[in-house]
């Protein structure tokens, strides 16, 4: 857990850097429905979850810099006996006060009357516009009720100001109790991932593989995933974005598992590719081999100090080395870096920065040129190939797609990887699926996939005698 002090830390922090006479209001998500009474499952932004820790549906935050009766007011809902028998607690102005820190707390229907008066003769309001358009306009309605009381002394404010580049900048840093939620997050999913290694075989669906997936997660604390997962065997594999995951596993391909869990809001986000077999074949192989000597080349590039482009460069040159020497590309390896070559086979960056969203925020560049790489960032290392249906190579190369993904911290003598638990060598992942393919594969997984794969045998066997029988009436006849 993020304790209080440090949620109040980033608050003080925020308010530093904010001018005198300002106010910050930050709203968080709303909830959605999914079907007519039926709401998706709550996630606060992220901006307001890390300002706030509070993780419930209509509130808003404001913070005023030197405010006498208290510089953070939280408005949140109140407490309703009825309510909350059928929806669930809510903490309450006193709860918000007692539990999250508020200075000061007003109920969220209050927030019309209440609200103007704290932006009253502020010069600037600190806020991100274009998050939820609603509140957008209603702190308009708010801004132009006070111009209307200008001739009765109150100033208005003239001034909107960005608040998620301050907030972002903040959060590209992670402090210690950060990178601790973020190290749960990975090893719960390394452990995922493991578990998908060894319960891995021809005639599953990808979905039971991704249900294996969110099994682990939940089970071991992380009770979302930090996105949809990617769960592509064969082609599918070269899908980049592929969710729909319900093709069955056949035993000459790949697959591409790109999942990962969230933990108290952080995500992790690994990827790892294995034969359905549990042995690569030759081409799978070479191609294997070549992403991780890209993704490791790649990883070396991680330090203080290095640029943002760093790693994504030092894999580019892997890669296009290597498909030159595969045969997959034709030239002079300078050349078809400058000319792009490489993006008929690696198409995407290199990585991204990684927190309370899968995609964090923080700046890539700063005054057009790639950010430096400080101690306390953490992005993503996730090179790939992907061959697709490419009918210029030999059919023996195509429909292989391959991600190797890592979360990398870095500290201050170079780099962390957080999720090192995910095996990732040939020799590994080998091993893994071997260990789990001897003994019995039902004991290692959960009741639904028990189910369905005795079903499917149960059908194998009706129709294995069916044909029995239909071979043996042909015979009399
Ligand atoms: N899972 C999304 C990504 O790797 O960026
Ligand atoms: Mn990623
Ligand atoms: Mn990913």
């Amino acid at each position: 857990m993020i304790d209080i002090k440090e949620f109040t830390r980033r608050r003080k922090n925020l308010m530093q850097d904010m001018d005198a006479d300002s106010i910050a209001i930050l709203a968080t998500a709303g909830e959605q429905v999914r079907n007519r009474d039926v709401n998706y499952a709550f996630r606060p932004d992220s901006d307001f979850l890390y300002l706030t820790g509070f993780w419930e549906p209509e509130a808003v935050l404001v913070l005023i810099p030197g405010r006498k009766h208290g510089e953070y007011v939280l408005f949140c809902r109140e407490k309703d006996e009825t309510q909350e028998v059928w929806h669930g607690r809510r903490a309450g102005q006193e709860g918000v006060l007692d539990s999250y820190g508020a200075d000061d707390s007003f109920p969220i229907t209050d927030i019309d009357e209440i609200l103007p008066g704290l932006m009253e003769n502020k010069t600037r309001v600190y806020y991100t516009m274009g998050i939820h358009t609603d509140f957008d306009q209603r702190l308009m309605g708010w801004v132009n009720q006070l111009k209307q009381k200008i001739r009765m002394g109150v100033n208005a404010p003239g001034e909107f100001v960005a608040l998620d580049h301050l907030l972002h900048e903040m959060r590209l840093f992670k402090s210690l109790n950060e990178i601790r939620m973020m190290k749960k997050a990975a090893t719960v999913s390394c452990r995922a991932h493991q578990r998908l290694m060894k319960i891995c075989q021809a005639e599953l669906y990808e979905y039971q593989l991704e249900a294996e997936f969110i099994h682990e997660c939940m089970f071991n604390g992380c009770r979302d995933l930090a996105y949809p997962s990617i769960v592509g065997s064969g082609e599918n594999g070269c899908i980049l974005h592929y969710t729909e995951n319900n093709r069955l596993l056949s035993s000459g391909d790949l697959v591409l598992v790109d999942a990962g869990g969230e933990y108290q809001g952080y995500a992790s986000d690994i990827t790892r590719t294995y034969p359905v077999s549990g042995q690569f074949s030759t081409e799978q192989k070479a191609l294997y081999e070549l992403v991780l000597e890209a993704q490791l080349a790649a990883i070396e590039m991680v330090y203080p100090g290095s640029h943002w482009n760093a790693p994504h460069e030092a894999a580019v040159k892997v890669i296009t080395r290597g498909l030159v020497r595969l045969g997959l590309l034709k030239g002079r390896v300078d050349k078809l870096i400058k000319d792009e070559a490489y993006k008929a086979f690696y198409m995407h960056r290199t990585g991204h920065w990684l927190g309370l969203d899968v995609h964090d925020v923080g700046d890539y560049k700063v005054d057009n040129e790639w950010r430096m790489l400080e101690a306390g960032m953490v992005l993503t290392i996730e090179p790939g190939i992907y061959t697709g249906d490419n009918r210029r190579i030999a059919k023996k190369w195509r429909n292989i797609g391959i991600r190797i993904e890592d979360d990398v911290r870095v500290t201050r003598g170079g780099h962390e990887v957080l999720t090192s638990n995910a095996p990732k060598t040939v020799a590994e992942i080998e091993a893994i699926m071997a260990s789990g393919q001897t003994g019995n594969i039902e004991d290692k997984i959960s009741e639904p996939v028990k189910k369905t794969m005795a079903k499917k045998k149960a059908r194998k066997k009706t129709a294995s005698k069916r044909t029995t029988l239909r071979k043996k009436s042909i015979r009399r006849k």
